[in-house]
């Protein structure tokens, strides 16, 4: 059965690929025509910018994260979904002409519908905030040429750059690192400001006299360094400036000395009245940015973009060398996030909208599309594209040992996939409510199963769920179940446990000769819900999401690996992804049910922590305020690497035999107790 799952994806995948091959022919001499017309709008649109966009040279400074996020970067081209396969990128093949004509001039400053991703500095955002900008039509899939503000000029952009706005100006598109700007090396103190306001309207304080991009560009020219004189007070605006000036007014509501509106940032004064000028280096208020919009009528909702924070520490190495400055950046970068979680996430909204939603990098990369859309269908996204998922935390992840032990261990060649077990009904009462938290191995089951356990008054604290098992509050009203897919993992000493059978639900005590005691199994989880639905329980799935390299390195070190694990572990994700899709929100909402399956990162509670946990409970309907100790287990698998791994394309799932653990860390980050 699940062999035909498997097979079935790869059937799907064939006609597409034949398709896809002429496409690609027909893409490659489309791009040997337009690469010189692009190149020389390309050298045309420099000349005109006169300096080098801000991305462009805060990259150029800080070489390690470059290739980073180039890999976190690339899109797929073309609206293909259902497509599993890697695609090899010929990224400039796939460049569009520059359209003939200049930009037509704004009407409009302000979107309708405005997302803005904030995550800490290399979170990957710009992974997010290209694929959510190819979702919403706002941008391309293989790239867009944007109008440069103020200028007749278009520059191309190959994935989102800080913002995008779709033409007919309904959906806008941002992303902002916390901070962001300069390197903070040089910068001393921490500058707050109230809200990213639109571009047009935005401007450097040293140089408001210019466009933001270009302002920055002088200053990142500069070293960082503000020029010896002042702005002029008479600028010389075009007609065109003094146009937007008065749209940033009237329509945006930007005017120094205004007792009902705010700026944003800094008012500007004299003949900057109108813009908001900003610093070098700055962080976002999220929750005041989100009130900014609110207040002028737009739409908007806040992405918090969780990343594992010794991950992409790692990558902020680069932007700020100064470390205690670079720990109160990160502290504080989690402080508004928390608290825009806290005042606009689900549990506060009172029905209203939910206007900051927490993404998790680690759980894009392992639930891929069937998590993705369900965002999509969160911020009212209609659409089906799955971008090039990359996953760019694996070259930081310390390889164990385990995987290479693949040769000593034996295993049934006789194994059949797929048998499946039907449950019989069991003579235990069966709970109102049923949590079960699921998860590949060594995913967080163990850590959350028990949070939840407690929480709902299963178990006293400091008492253990061990998975597989299941425990009932005194009056049956509540059970909290724990069990990982597989159930348990492939060992030397036990060959008869390398066999594994399906099993439509998790029953306990089930009596059919299967025991969850002693076999090797996995559950199907959607029928698994299936299961408990139809006898009258009111079931939720909580699926722990950890990093994947990271979960089979902790793995490693009690299970025996070998290549059939990553094989397994797709089964997992297979079933949980097709549980997500038949009972996760957009089904939810569509057959005016409960949300049955809730992914959850493993990392974002290391980060949000009670912010985080306490929106769980929400969702599960669990009143309470139990906050365990979040001790992050991640740290000692991420290691420093070297420069060369970097630029290295390392392919994924195919474990290497690399022996040497590089400057392995652990650290644990012990934290705040409630
Ligand atoms: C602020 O601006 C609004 C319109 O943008 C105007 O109605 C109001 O009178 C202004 N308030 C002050 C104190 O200038
Ligand atoms: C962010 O803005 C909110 C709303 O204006 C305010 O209550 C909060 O104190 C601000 N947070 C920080 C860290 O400045
Ligand atoms: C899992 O269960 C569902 C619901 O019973 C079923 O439709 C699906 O085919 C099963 N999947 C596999 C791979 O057995
Ligand atoms: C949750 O618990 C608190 C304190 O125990 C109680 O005051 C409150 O009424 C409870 N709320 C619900 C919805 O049960």
């Amino acid at each position: 059965m699940i062999t035909n799952v498997v097979e079935g994806q790869r059937n799907r995948k064939a006609p597409s690929k034949a398709a896809d091959f002429n496409k690609r022919i027909s893409v490659i001499l489309l791009g040997l025509i337009l690469h010189q017309a692009y190149y020389l709008g390309f050298v045309h649109t420099k000349i005109h910018e006169s300096t080098t966009d801000h991305e462009k040279l805060v990259k150029s400074r800080t070489r390690p994260t470059s290739d980073q996020q180039e890999s976190e970067r690339p899109m797929k081209r073309g609206h293909r979904p259902e497509v599993y396969e890697q695609q090899k990128r010929s990224s400039f093949l796939a460049k569009p002409s520059m359209p003939p004509k200049p930009p037509p001039p704004k009407q409009k400053l302000l979107p309708k519908r405005l997302i803005t991703i904030f995550g800490a500095e290399s979170s990957g955002t710009t992974f997010l905030s290209t694929a959510l900008g190819v979702a919403t039509g706002a941008f391309a899939a293989e790239g867009k040429w944007q109008p440069v503000p103020l200028s007749s000029t278009w520059k191309f952009e190959k994935g989102v750059d800080r913002r995008v706005m779709s033409d007919d100006g309904e959906w806008e598109i941002q992303h902002i690192s916390l901070p962001w700007g300069w390197n903070c090396a040089t910068h001393e103190t921490l500058d707050i400001v109230e809200a990213l306001i639109p571009e047009e309207c935005s401007r450097n304080e040293y140089y408001p006299q210019y466009t933001l991009r270009k302002g920055d560009g002088i200053l990142f020219k500069n070293k960082g360094r503000p020029p010896n004189t002042p702005p002029p007070t008479h600028p010389d605006f075009t007609l065109e400036e003094k146009r937007i000036l008065d749209m940033c007014q009237n329509e945006v509501h930007i005017r120094n000395n205004n007792g009902t509106w705010s700026c944003g940032a800094k008012c500007g004064s004299g003949a900057y009245d109108g813009f908001a000028l900003y610093p070098k280096r700055f962080s976002v208020n999220i929750s005041s940015h989100i009130d900014w919009y609110v207040s002028r009528g737009v739409d908007i909702t806040a992405i918090l973009s969780v990343r594992d924070r010794n991950i992409h520490m790692k990558g902020k190495m680069a932007h700020c060398r100064n470390e205690a400055l670079r720990e109160k950046e990160e502290d504080l970068a989690l402080q508004l996030m928390d608290e825009a979680l806290d005042r606009y996430g689900k549990r506060r909204s009172n029905g209203d909208k939910e206007r900051a939603i927490v993404v998790s990098y680690e759980g894009l990369m392992g639930m891929k599309e069937a998590y993705l859309f369900e965002l999509y269908h969160q911020l009212g996204i209609n659409s089906r594209y799955a971008p090039e998922f990359k996953d760019g935390n694996a070259k930081y992840v310390t390889k164990q040992k385990g995987l290479q032990e693949s040769d000593a261990i034996k295993i049934s060649k006789t194994t059949e996939l797929g048998e499946s077990i039907v449950q019989m009904p069991t003579k235990d009462l069966l709970p109102r409510r049923l949590i079960s938290v699921i998860g590949l191995q060594s995913s967080g089951v163990k850590f959350l199963s028990n949070v939840l356990a407690v929480a709902t008054g299963t178990i006293p604290d400091g008492r253990n769920l061990v998975a597989p098992a299941s425990v009932q509050s005194d009056v049956v009203e509540w059970e909290v179940q724990s069990f990982r897919l597989p159930s348990r993992c492939r060992c030397k000493s036990d060959e008869e446990l390398n066999e594994w059978r399906v099993v439509e639900a998790y029953v306990p005590s089930g009596n059919d000769g299967f025991s969850p005691d002693r076999d090797r199994f996995i559950v199907n989880i959607t029928s698994h819900i299936e299961w408990y639905l139809s006898r009258g329980v009111d079931i939720t799935v909580v699926v722990s999401m950890r990093d994947r390299t990271i979960s089979t390195a902790a793995k490693a070190q009690y299970c025996c690996l070998d290549e059939s694990t990553p094989k397994e572990d797709e089964v997992a994700l297979a079933f949980i992804k097709d549980a997500i899709k038949r009972y996760g929100i957009q089904s939810a909402s569509e057959n005016s049910d409960s949300v049955r399956v809730i992914p959850v990162s493993y990392e974002a509670m290391m980060e949000l922590k009670d912010t985080y946990l306490f929106e769980l409970y929400h969702q599960l309907g669990i009143n309470s305020t139990y906050a365990p100790a979040f001790k992050d287990a991640n740290g000692k698998y991420v290691t420093d690497i070297k420069k060369e791994d970097l630029k290295k394309e390392t392919p994924r799932r195919r474990p290497t035999n690399g022996k040497k653990v590089v400057g392995a860390r652990s650290k644990e980050v012990l934290s705040k107790m409630v």
